[in-house]
């Protein structure tokens, strides 16, 4: 196997396919230490934590994650909270994508497993017949990887999809004109669980990595710069989109880290191009309102995973052939509950004072309504594998 991207999906991926003794290698064109660097998502789904395990790389997550049995929904100046362990008998766990990578490339080294960091000019061809061949340089010298499948893990921005031919792909795609300017900090979170906010100024949210250590973000126009944003101007506006005594509770400090993301719906369809499959951002992208973007990487490389276990172990092409369909099933459910919650939440320049208005009347109906409230609170905690 040739894994393309050492994200969370192409680390999965091969760390399930060692459990196999599938051989895999993984081609990165980042460095190690900048995979690390960025700061992503921050909420596991059960069933991600289970495939983690499965993985043999679950223990830290499970020691140091917190359990979180629900999320509060702010709008109108009040505080609801849904209640997850009550209305589906689940949580979820938060544990930053950093720490899961982490987690993944310590164990891939101590297997004195390959990943090939700093490749550059990353090619890949072949795969649309019998034998793949993933190309790239690496100290000047270049490389050829001759290999039964290509896994394209490479995210949003990389060359697996766009080296699949026009004619054999359609893409659906959504650009949301808002952005979130996101902020960690060592300071303890404002409450327990997180808080999604929505408010006249536009969204908010209060997520945390641990105890001690929060993640902020508010909605932000597309033109902002992340230089044009002290510290003291996010804390600010932070606090300004929050209930008061919520506000008043915030625990300010210096910034670790400050970055602003752009929200985007897509789907690539299908996810299997003859002996490429697309896995992850690679293939979808959903805003990262429902914290789901993470958790849709991991189960697609679990179908994957199960599908090459039962190709190389049973011979059987079975799973192979139905992966598109499977992850594309999903998917599609999680880019309806993202783009809905998105929707929900945000400040939308286009909808006005009267769809703000509209917006309120829906979180009351959502938040008295135990129908509702549970339609939120499966889809969040998400579905089985
Ligand atoms: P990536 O993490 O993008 O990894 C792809 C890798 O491929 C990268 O390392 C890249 O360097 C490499 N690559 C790219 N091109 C090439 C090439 N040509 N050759 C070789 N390598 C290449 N998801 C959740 O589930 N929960 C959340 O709470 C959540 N919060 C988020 C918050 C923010 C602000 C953002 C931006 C995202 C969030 N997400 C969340 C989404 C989540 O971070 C992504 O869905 C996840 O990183 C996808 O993993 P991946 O491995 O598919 O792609
Ligand atoms: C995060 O902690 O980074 C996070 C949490 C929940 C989301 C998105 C991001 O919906």
């Amino acid at each position: 196997m040739a894994i393309v991207g050492a994200g969370p999906a192409g680390l999965l991926l091969a760390a399930l396919l060692a459990r196999h003794d599938i051989d895999a290698v993984i081609v990165e064109q980042r460095s190690a230490e900048y995979v690390l660097s960025r700061i992503r998502a921050g909420v596991l789904e059960q069933t991600t934590v289970d495939l983690l395990r499965e993985a043999g790389v679950a223990d830290r997550c499970l020691q140091e994650g917190l359990t979180h049995d629900g999320i509060e929904l702010s709008f109108d100046g009040g505080l609801h909270r849904i209640d997850f362990r009550a209305l589906t008998g689940k949580h979820v766990t938060v544990y930053g994508q950093t720490e899961v990578t982490h987690d993944l490339m310590r164990s891939r080294a101590g297997a004195n497993l390959t990943t090939d960091y700093e490749a550059a000019d990353v090619e890949i061809e072949g795969f649309d017949g019998e034998h793949p061949v993933v190309r790239y340089v690496r100290n000047g010298v270049v490389q050829e990887l001759a290999c039964d499948f290509i896994a394209g893990c490479d995210g949003y921005h990389g060359v697996c999809r766009a080296s699949v031919p026009r004619e054999a792909i359609t893409t659906y795609e959504k650009v949301y004109p808002f952005g979130w300017l996101g902020v960690l900090a060592d300071v303890p979170p404002v409450r327990p669980e997180l808080i999604y906010a929505n408010h006249e100024r536009g969204f908010a949210l209060c997520s945390q990595r641990s105890k001690a250590r929060s993640r902020y973000y508010v909605q932000c126009s597309l033109d902002d710069q992340v230089d044009q944003w002290s510290d003291d101007a996010f804390w600010d506006e932070l606090r300004r989109r929050l209930p008061a005594e919520i506000a008043e509770a915030v625990t300010t400090g210096p910034s670790i880290e400050k970055s602003i993301a752009p929200l985007r719906s897509f789907v690539a369809e299908p996810m299997r191009f003859g002996r490429l499959f697309l896995a992850g951002d690679a293939a979808h992208i959903v805003p990262p309102t429902g914290a789901k973007g993470l958790n849709l990487a991991a189960t697609d490389v679990g179908y994957l995973a199960r599908g090459l276990a039962e190709y190389y172990l049973e011979g059987s092409d079975a799973g192979l052939d139905e992966y598109s369909a499977r992850c594309l099933s999903r998917v599609w459910k999680a880019e309806r509950f993202s783009w809905w919650f998105t929707s929900l939440m945000h400040r939308l320049p286009e909808a006005g004072a009267f769809g703000f208005r509209l917006q309120q009347a829906e979180l009351t109906y959502l938040v008295g309504s135990r129908s509702a409230s549970s339609a939120l609170a499966e889809n969040y905690v998400g579905l089985p594998i």
